[in-house]
């Protein structure tokens, strides 16, 4: 983390879990352990017919929502797809954009996840896109490259000033739900990286104050040392955002003076 340069956002991510029903005892059990978020924030990111429950139920924890997902497209015929001022509508904040789970199982590509960020600046949302490598590929030595290339593609056409709403989430998909920690050198050195890329981009100062999170097995045991790291500024968090007191130790690693 560099809290003087940038802001540190501990993000969950339900993926397909949680029902609507389940969100505002989620959010008592979470106020109950009562984390302080003074130099982090805090979002949550939930399926899509959790949000008007989450937006309700995390206001007065001062937690901010976000979806999973959105379509790239304005709006008009698109049976079953959600568009980005639909989300804006609602009071939704962040989006994901491009998790691996949606690049392998439902096609998205680096160009899909271009067209979703666009959309989704020109909004107003906040996007965090998703990058990261395969075992395969960090076997074959190619992390950094392949970084490089998603980064790119990514922020494509995206105007400096667009950019200082972008946060980037490195997600090595060997770490993501296998317990699998990436080191916190390893993943120090890909989200230094990727501050690289945008320095290349658009420019020290831009480069400096933006937020890079680290997501991929991220818990209540070794988020402090993950968030050590000087350009690890806060988490993607999947199955520990599910359990409250492991979120909420999360937010208090995050906020240690
Ligand atoms: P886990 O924390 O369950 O490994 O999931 C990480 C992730 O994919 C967050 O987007």
């Amino acid at each position: 983390m560099n809290r003087k340069y940038r802001k540190t956002i501990i993000a969950g991510n339900w993926k397909m879990n949680m029902l609507p029903s389940q969100v505002k005892p989620f959010a008592d059990e979470l106020k109950a352990v009562s984390p302080r978020a003074k130099w982090c924030e805090t979002v949550i990111c939930a399926p899509f017919v959790d949000l008007p429950a989450a937006i309700k139920a995390f206001k007065e924890l001062r937690i901010s929502v976000g979806a999973e997902n959105l379509n790239e497209n304005e709006k008009g015929a698109y049976t079953g797809e959600v568009a980005a001022n639909m989300l804006v509508d609602l009071g939704v904040k962040y989006v994901i954009i491009g998790h691996s789970e949606r690049r392998q199982y439902y096609g998205e590509t680096d160009f899909s996840v271009n067209k979703k960020v666009h959309a989704a600046l020109e909004a107003g949302l906040q996007p965090i896109v998703c990058v990261g490598e395969s075992l395969e590929e960090r076997e074959m030595g190619i992390t950094l490259e392949r970084i490089n290339l998603q980064v790119k593609a990514a922020l494509s056409g995206v105007s400096a000033e667009k950019m200082r709403r972008v946060v980037i989430a490195y997600e090595p998909i060997w770490a993501i739900g296998t317990g699998r920690t990436a080191t916190a050198e390893q993943a120090g050195e890909v989200c230094g990286a990727i501050r690289g890329v945008i320095r290349d981009l658009y420019g020290a100062r831009i480069a400096r104050a933006v937020t890079i999170q680290y997501g991929g097995s991220m818990n209540d045991k070794n988020a402090a040392e993950l968030l050590a790291q000087p350009d690890i500024d806060g988490g993607l968090i999947g199955g520990a955002s599910l359990v409250p007191a492991k979120f909420a130790a999360i937010i208090a690693a995050a906020n240690q003076e």
